[in-house]
Order: C-alpha cells, then sequence, then structure tokens
C-alpha cells in the first residue's frame, strides 16, 4: 500500500522505511506486561527521554535516548522533539462498513424519540440496512474508506469492524468481502467481525426466532465455508450478537453463540446497552473475547466478569451519542477485577466518531477514569479484546511497531483536551506517516 492512497485523503506523506531509532520522546508510555485487570488498570511504564528502535514491522530495542543512541549509532534517526511517543490506539468495537447516513433520526432522536422506538418501526439500524443492501461493493469501500483513513490520522492503528447491516446473507458477505479489501488497501489493520445478528431482519419482523435459526443453521455454516475459502490464511472473524430488548433475548444469543463456538469462531456480544438481560454473564460463560457497552450490568454479571477473561469493552462514546445520562461503571467493574476497555462504537445510528482520543475525553469524565487508566484501556487492554495482545497493544521488543507521536509532552493532555488531534505522526509496521500541524511541549 503506497502514500498515494493518503495524500489525497489526508494530506499525509510516507517519510521512509526502517531500520529507524526514534529518540527524544518526553515520555515514552511501554504499557509493558500485558492486560491490565482490575486495579493494576494505568500502568503507563513510563521512560523519561525514552527511545526506540524499529527494524522492518518490529520494535527491535527500548529505553532511553543515551542508551540507545550509544547501541545504535549507524541507524537513521527521528526526532520525537520532547514529545509523548506511545504505542497506537487499538479500537475493538466499530460498525465500520455501513451505506448512507441517519441525519435524519439524529435530528428525532434529539427531539425525544427514544432509539429502540425508532427501531422498533423499521427505522434505526434497519434503515441502515435498506441503504447498505442496495449499495455496491465499491459504493461500500469508497464510503468506509475515509472513515477508516479518519481513524488512522487519530491514531488508531488497528481496529474491529463488524458486518451487521445486511441482514442476509448475499450482503453479509459482501460487507466482509470489502472489509477484506479494505484491510489489504489501507495502512491500518482490522480484526473483522460477523455481526448478522445484529437486528431482526426486515423479512423475520414477526419472527424473531425464525431469524435467529437462519442464522444458527444456514449463515454460521456457511460463513465458515466462506471464509475458509477465501481467507484462508485469515483468523476466523469473531461472531457477534446484539443481545437486546427488540433485538436478540438471551437465549436466542446463547443459541447463536453456541453454535459459533462449535465451529471454531472466537465470540463478542453486544450486552446491557439499554437493559439488563445477562449478555454479559453469558460471554463469561462461553469463554467470549470482550462484552461490549455493559452500561446496564449488573452487579453479579460485573462479578462474573470479574472472574473471567473476557474483556468488558465500555462505549463512552454511545451514551454521548445518544445525549443518555448513564455511562458504563468502569469503577465497579475495576473493583470486581475486570480488564477494561474502551472503543468509538463508531456507527451511524448511536456514535459517528472516529477518534479514540475522544473516547479517552469521555472515559476520564463521565467513567472516572484517569488519563493513565484510559490510555491502557484504549491500547493494551483493548487489543487484548480483540485477542492481539501478544502482538500490539504496547511498546515491547519484538512486537509489531505501531506507534504514535503526539503533539503534547505530558501524557495527561490525552484526556484533558478533546475535539481536535494531538497525533504528530503514525508509526504503523514500522511506516511513518506524518500528520503534523505544529505541537506543543511543556517544557
Ligand atoms: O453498538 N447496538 C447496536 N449496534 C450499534 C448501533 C447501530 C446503529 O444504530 O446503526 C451500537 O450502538
Ligand atoms: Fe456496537
Amino acid at each position: 500500500m503506497g502514500p498515494g492512497f493518503l495524500i489525497p485523503a489526508e494530506g499525509w506523506f510516507l517519510w521512509f522505511n526502517s531500520p529507524v531509532l526514534i529518540h527524544s520522546a518526553s515520555q515514552l508510555l511501554t504499557l509493558a506486561g500485558g492486560p491490565q485487570r482490575g486495579r493494576s488498570l494505568g500502568g503507563l511504564g513510563i521512560i523519561e527521554d525514552g527511545a526506540v528502535v524499529v527494524r522492518d514491522e518490529r520494535i527491535l530495542a527500548v529505553g532511553t535516548t543515551d542508551g540507545l543512541r550509544r547501541a545504535f549509532p549507524d541507524e537513521p534517526t527521528l526526532d520525537a522533539g520532547r514529545c509523548v511517543l506511545m504505542p497506537g490506539f487499538v479500537d475493538p468495537h466499530t460498525h465500520l462498513i455501513w451505506a448512507g447516513d441517519r441525519a435524519d433520526e439524529f435530528e428525532k432522536k434529539m427531539g425525544g424519540m427514544p432509539y429502540l422506538d425508532i427501531l422498533a418501526g423499521g427505522g434505526g439500524i434497519l434503515s441502515t440496512v435498506k441503504a447498505t443492501r442496495t449499495a455496491s461493493i465499491e459504493t461500500l469501500i469508497a464510503q468506509t474508506r475515509p472513515r477508516l483513513l479518519r481513524m488512522f490520522a487519530h491514531g488508531t492503528t488497528t481496529a474491529e469492524a463488524k458486518t451487521g447491516y445486511g441482514l442476509q446473507t448475499s450482503t453479509e458477505l459482501r460487507l466482509l468481502k470489502a472489509l477484506l479489501a479494505l484491510d489489504d488497501e489501507s495502512p491500518l489493520d482490522l480484526a473483522i467481525t460477523f455481526m448478522g445478528a445484529h437486528a431482526i431482519a426486515p423479512e423475520f419482523k414477526d419472527d424473531p426466532q425464525g431469524y435467529t435459526d437462519e442464522v444458527t443453521h444456514t449463515m454460521l455454516p456457511m460463513l465458515k465455508e466462506w471464509w475458509e475459502a477465501h481467507a484462508p490464511r485469515t483468523p476466523l472473524p469473531f461472531v457477534d450478537v446484539f443481545c437486546e430488548n427488540k433485538a436478540f433475548t438471551l437465549e436466542q444469543s446463547r443459541q447463536i453463540l453456541t453454535k459459533a463456538r462449535s465451529l471454531g469462531f472466537p465470540l463478542k456480544i453486544h450486552a446491557d446497552e439499554f437493559d439488563n438481560l445477562g449478555g454479559a454473564a453469558l460471554a463469561a460463560e462461553l469463554g467470549a473475547a470482550s462484552a461490549d457497552h455493559l452500561v446496564k450490568t449488573s452487579d453479579s454479571d460485573i462479578d462474573a466478569l470479574g472472574r473471567s477473561d473476557t474483556v468488558a469493552v465500555a462505549l463512552p462514546c454511545t451514551p454521548f451519542g445518544l445525549a443518555e445520562a448513564d455511562y458504563t461503571p468502569a469503577r465497579k467493574l475495576i473493583e470486581a477485577d475486570a480488564i477494561l476497555a474502551l472503543a468509538t462504537d463508531c456507527n451511524p445510528g448511536t456514535s459517528w466518531n472516529e477518534s479514540m482520543q475522544f473516547a479517552i475525553a469521555l472515559a476520564c469524565r463521565y467513567m472516572k477514569l484517569t488519563p493513565a487508566q484510559a490510555i491502557a484501556a484504549a491500547t493494551i487492554n483493548s487489543a487484548h479484546a480483540i485477542r492481539r495482545a501478544e502482538s500490539i497493544g504496547s511498546i515491547e521488543v519484538e512486537k509489531q511497531a505501531d506507534l504514535l507521536i503526539l503533539s503534547v509532552s505530558d501524557y495527561r493532555q490525552v484526556g484533558y483536551r478533546y475535539g481536535t488531534n494531538l497525533v504528530r505522526q503514525v508509526i504503523k509496521r514500522g511506516r511513518v506517516y506524518s500528520v503534523d500541524v505544529g505541537y506543543y511541549r511543556t517544557a
């Protein structure tokens, strides 16, 4: 993938390929040591005046500027200019691919009409389904590409991306094909999720169990066959279900996820966005990689997450997008020893936002996380939510060289400031992309 792809869209340029010594970071946030459970959340592993050596796509060495300059005197250098150097953000929950928009519904929602009532009336997710079903693969890719590039420019170096605006086999497969193509052409890596169970398909409006059976017995086996034929070298996608009133009941969610698990798919679930149906405990029981939303989650479901390896993914842009008062009870999840992560939930209905920096700003204010906790939740823990914490999410030797140079010298500026982009350069698999608008240092 060449720089020509980026220049017209965002005006960046490609600096050079590795190897390179990136030095003079005011604070190098390593996030070393693996996913951060419970009260251990927020360990940034800071190295002052830090440096990193990148070779090809990987991190070769991590240390101080002095130490690494001595050890690698001949490497070409990139000056971090006494700014923060940190791992790329990992966004573990997006509905990245759709056609059209729902600006009209936004106006209605702000006028007081509830989200689930709009869905029950055939709008909401279903109006995006209508637009998506009639869009060609070229249109879908063309409309999704700028979202993906905007995420990248805001520092997301890996994102999860769900299907779910097809709700019929042919369109769902078109969405998968488009996501595989976007993963291939773009600098950002995608972790793909199949979400045929995003809503009850309009054809099954009066027969939700019929659609549940269709997903379970027809779509999932077909998906497995299709994936093995079309993407044999890519691990199987996640399977996700919207466990919620007016979507899929707990039992229907269990049916779909159990079948998916038996076919070898890793699992995710949308749980407790509006009502507590027990989806989070189900995720823990089935060994899902994550349970997401978790706004109305009961104390016992929070405890179940705390005892599991299922990551609790909070999506603060969603209550913000819907102008609702309740956010994920992060402090309770931390006290229960859960692994907390953050994501944007980027989608056309509840949260059209591509920036993890904004998710962090909201998490600090409404979930009462410190900037350090929010940053850990948006890097190493979110990498674990897509089961990639072995290769991304922290700055450690042998890991993928996915890094950000920010335009600030103190990490607490992330969260404190919002609505603008604090990323100066994105380094993805060792390649440097500039988003330079100048920078601000406190010292
Ligand atoms: O995560 N809750 C279900 N899915 C999305 C909303 C999708 C839409 O409204 O288009 C969410 O909020
Ligand atoms: Fe979602």
